[in-house]
């Protein structure tokens, strides 16, 4: 049976300006790394992403390597256009990236022409669509001309296949010169996708942060939840099926005495305003003036649902 979106998911979504654009963004974005690959079950991918469209989430984030196996993010998510989102296609703000390991080979990661021309046709094949709203550099190659990797950001934007393009972990300089060779050729940077939390705030440390509001480039920060370690997740250990336990990308030796008490010294702040440790998180985000949206992952549901009181915090 066709599935019908909430008629209210608008109600309650906030949206922030993207920079200086056109484009409007939800200030929770849901991202496709962990919890929608090949590994994990269809159907609880379905009811993560009817539940956000239904909450007002209009922004899904993805790159060719989510998975696990690489790409299999991208596919449940052309499985999910096909059975479901296809009717609302104009009301959602699909992203993808290239930039990292994805196929055996010299053309299969970094920054080439060669690679992200390559990659973009990979991506829009397992996601069953004609064009991405938003494509990425997902990060800086040092040994790239960065003409290269731009051109084929600007290319990309001419052919149709993107109508925006981003650059993400960028270094500052580079990261000016992309600003300015975009915009040299009516192809603006839309957004910078980089890592703001409470534990992490390079990207405001290093300037990043001030030079996407001067030049008038959104901003969009992943892993805001440092991968689950600012919830109440690992307040008292590290549960059976969560991230940590996993070990991948999260591993038990991330959790050290210190991080373990900044988390409890932030717990306690969040509890005094009345908040749970991922709305305060989450909402300190969103008040850094330059951000547009965090960019959450949420293996459940109810994950998605508590990380969105963040936006009446
Ligand atoms: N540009 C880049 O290089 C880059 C890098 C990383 C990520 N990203 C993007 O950013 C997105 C988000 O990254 P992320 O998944 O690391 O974000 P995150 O929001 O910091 O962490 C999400 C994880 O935290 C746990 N969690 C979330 N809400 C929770 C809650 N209320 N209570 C308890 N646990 C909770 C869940 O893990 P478990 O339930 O599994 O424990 C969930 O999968 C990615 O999907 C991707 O789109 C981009």
């Amino acid at each position: 049976m066709e599935w019908i979106a909430n008629e209210h998911r608008y109600d309650a979504m906030q949206y922030a300006r993207c920079g200086r654009s056109g484009v409007l963004l939800p200030k929770v974005s849901l991202g496709f790394w962990h919890n929608f690959g090949a590994v994990d079950d269809f159907e609880r991918c379905r009811e993560i992403m009817r539940y956000a469209f239904d909450q007002g989430i209009t922004h899904f984030d993805l790159a060719n390597n989510y998975g696990p196996p690489y790409g299999s993010a991208e596919q449940t998510f052309g499985r999910l256009m096909d059975e479901d989102f296809r009717p609302y296609r104009d009301e959602m703000f699909i992203a993808t990236k290239a930039g990292y390991d994805m196929w055996p080979g010299p053309y299969g990661n970094w920054g080439s022409r060669k690679y992200l021309m390559a990659s973009l046709d990979q991506s829009l094949g397992r996601m069953h669509l004609d064009y991405v709203d938003l494509f990425y550099s997902h990060r800086f190659d040092p040994h790239t001309p960065l003409e290269e990797t731009l051109q084929a950001l600007v290319d990309i934007v001419r052919s149709g296949k993107a109508l925006y393009v981003g650059i993400s972990r960028w270094p500052l300089e580079a990261t000016r010169f992309a600003f300015r060779y975009l915009r040299e050729r009516d192809v603006p940077c839309l957004i910078y996708q980089g890592r703001i939390n409470l534990l992490d705030r390079a990207p405001i440390e290093e300037g990043i942060l001030d030079l996407c509001r001067e030049e008038g480039v959104g901003f969009i920060s992943f892993s805001p939840l440092a991968q689950g370690l600012l919830t109440d997740r690992y307040l008292n250990g590290i549960p059976e099926g969560s991230r940590m336990s996993k070990g991948k990308f999260l591993r038990p030796e991330m959790l050290t005495d210190e991080v373990l008490q900044k988390i409890r010294q932030y717990n306690t702040e969040a509890q005094t305003e009345g908040l749970s440790l991922a709305e305060y998180a989450l909402a300190w985000i969103l008040r850094q003036p330059g951000v547009t949206s965090v960019l959450v992952g949420a293996s459940s549901t109810g994950q998605l649902e508590r990380n969105l009181a963040c936006i009446k915090s």
